[in-house]
């Protein structure tokens, strides 16, 4: 098979877990239609310097949901143009003042909190070797982000920052 890009292996599996996503919120076969005008918050995005590009993030874009994405990585200027992009480091922020003192999180609630390859079963390796530099365990930070991110999440929103469907 001709590959289309150096991305396309990683391309597939972002649409996949996208469907998994919309099934277990909205409903079975949900259509992706229903991204629009929905408040979403990506948690470590990617971003092209970090070799992972934004896919979730541009996904949620192009079906017209509003979508702040948070990076510790400088995010490009075709993805600034699209969404809200907010370079942040999340262990820090996590471990301290917390997700709700994030300046483009104030005062708002989001109907999708999604973070994929951060914390869950496959963490990135500076993800770990930061926590260990901390004394800080990965179930500890999985704990206090999720009950962080939920403290964000609107009525009838949908939560997955712990990559459940890549893991399945
Ligand atoms: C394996 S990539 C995953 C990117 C995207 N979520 C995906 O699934 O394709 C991990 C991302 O986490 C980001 N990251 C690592 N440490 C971070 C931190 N302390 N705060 C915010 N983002 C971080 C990296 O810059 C990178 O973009």
């Amino acid at each position: 098979m001709k590959k289309i890009s150096n991305y396309s292996e990683d391309a597939i599996t972002p649409l996949h877990i996208l469907q998994l996503i919309l099934d277990e919120w909205i409903g079975p076969k949900a259509p992706w239609s229903t991204l629009k005008g929905k408040k979403v918050l990506e948690l470590a995005s990617g971003t092209e310097t970090s070799g992972y590009p934004p896919w979730f993030s541009r996904l949620y874009t192009v079906f017209d949901a509003e979508v702040i994405a948070i990076d510790v990585m400088h995010l490009g200027e075709e993805d600034r143009k699209m969404f809200t992009c907010v370079q942040a480091d999340l262990i820090e922020i996590v471990m301290g003042d917390g997700l709700g003192s994030i300046p483009e999180l104030k005062n708002k609630k989001f109907d999708l909190i999604h973070s994929s390859r951060f914390i869950g079963f496959n963490p990135p390796l500076e993800v770990v070797k930061e926590l260990n530099r901390r004394g800080v365990t990965l179930d500890e930070f999985e704990m206090k982000l999720t009950d962080q991110a939920e403290k964000l999440l609107a009525p009838k929103g949908y939560i997955d920052v712990t990559d459940v469907w890549a893991e399945s």
